[in-house]
């Protein structure tokens, strides 16, 4: 064997150990690479490798880059302040379908009955003394104006908002995939275009109502007598707003629609760095408030149709009788008394002298 032949065998042994000491200190993606390589040759589709990897939690590259882009499954972790074993989006999932949908549903059920229940056994509210065919003004054009469209665009939300929560539970097994999958786009695009309406009307609502919405002394009275009032249509002196009304504008118009309206746009907005963990939070927080808040609606849409006579009339055209003025709002009416005369019927516009 000649020199050179020997030179370029010591050559190649070297590089080859070389070689096989690269391929022994493989990093350990490469191996998992190579063990999901085997894995797929024994057990095809058998991917639990890759999803364990995802739902560690750990970062990846991606090519968009932004907050929590590079992890695409929430590890296990906190979810409203509990440990919790399955990843943070599952535990959602689980609290969205499970107590939130189950409590707020029997919730708006309840109410609904007992409301329907009362109905039947006590009748609406009524006035005592006859129409007296002197009407006076109770509500501006703007003042009703900035109601509906309160009214409406709530009644859309709160419709729209129950179709995505309950539609699956209650609706798919009626109307089928193809009905079910556009309603509940419709619904989705409704929620949310109707949503900036809504808090602009609420804002509106606030600022020309807050005034006759103080508390006062009096209205302690109306809250010891309200069963009275509702079940026996008792009397009791009230100002512009009576106690309950005030209690519905305070609570509700006010309070609730501040934390839908809070916790709606840390949903709709993305786009402004919040975590998934902070998404998920804002949606409980939404959906509950929002839960109470139509089920509570419902004594005040009771109560402003069917539940008391004339107050329907009131909203829909501005004006009331003087009999049902005395009637519920008596400080009210008094103190219009001594700033004005009656507005004539012929004040009204044709076609709303009901
Ligand atoms: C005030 C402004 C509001 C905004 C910006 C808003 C926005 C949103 C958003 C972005 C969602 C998430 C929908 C999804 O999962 O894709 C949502 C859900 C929901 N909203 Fe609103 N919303 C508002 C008001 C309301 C009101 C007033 C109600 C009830 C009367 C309501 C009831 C609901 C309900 C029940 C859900 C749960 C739907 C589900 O996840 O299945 N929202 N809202």
């Amino acid at each position: 064997m000649n020199l050179r032949l020997l030179i370029g065998m010591g050559i190649g042994v070297a590089v080859g150990l070389l070689f096989s000491a690269a391929g022994w200190t493989q990093s350990p993606e490469q191996d998992e690479v190579r063990a999901q390589q085997e894995r797929q040759v024994t057990q095809p589709g058998n991917n639990a490798p890759v999803w364990r990897d995802v739902q560690s939690g750990e970062p990846n590259y991606t090519s968009i880059q932004g907050r929590e882009t590079d992890v695409l499954i929430q590890p296990p972790a906190r979810f409203l302040g509990q440990e919790v074993k399955v990843t943070a989006g599952e535990a959602w999932r689980q609290f969205r379908n499970g107590p939130v949908t189950f409590y707020g549903g029997g919730l708006i059920v309840l109410i609904a009955l007992a409301i329907f229940g009362f109905y039947l056994w006590k009748g609406p509210v009524k006035v005592h003394e006859r129409p007296t065919g002197r009407l006076i003004p109770r509500f501006s054009r703007f003042e009703q104006a900035v109601h509906w469209s309160t009214a409406i665009s709530f009644c859309l939300l709160g419709l729209s908002g129950l179709v995505m929560l309950f539609g699956k539970n209650l609706l798919l097994p009626v109307i089928g995939y193809t009905l079910f999958a556009w309603l509940t786009l419709i619904a989705k695009n409704l929620h949310n275009f109707i949503a900036p309406l809504f808090i602009v009307s609420v804002l509106a609502m606030i600022a020309v109502f807050i005034r006759d919405n103080f508390p006062r002394l009096y209205d302690l009275q109306w809250f010891a007598r309200a069963w009275a009032v509702m079940a026996r249509s008792e009397h009791v002196p009230s100002g512009r707003f009576n106690a309950g009304e005030k209690g519905w504008f305070w609570f509700a118009v006010v309070g609730l629609s501040i934390v839908v309206a809070w916790s709606g746009l840390v949903l709709l907005f993305p786009n402004f760095d919040q975590t998934r963990a902070v998404m998920q939070d804002a949606w409980v927080v939404h959906a509950t408030a929002a839960l109470v808040y139509i089920a509570i609606s419902l004594g005040h849409i009771y109560l402003g149709t069917i539940g008391l006579e004339g107050a329907y009339g009131a909203m829909r055209t501005g004006y009331v009788d003087e009999a049902w003025a005395k009637e519920h709002h008596e400080y009210w009416y008094k103190e219009f008394k001594s700033r004005k005369t009656a507005a004539p019927r012929s004040a009204l516009p044709a076609g709303e002298k009901s």
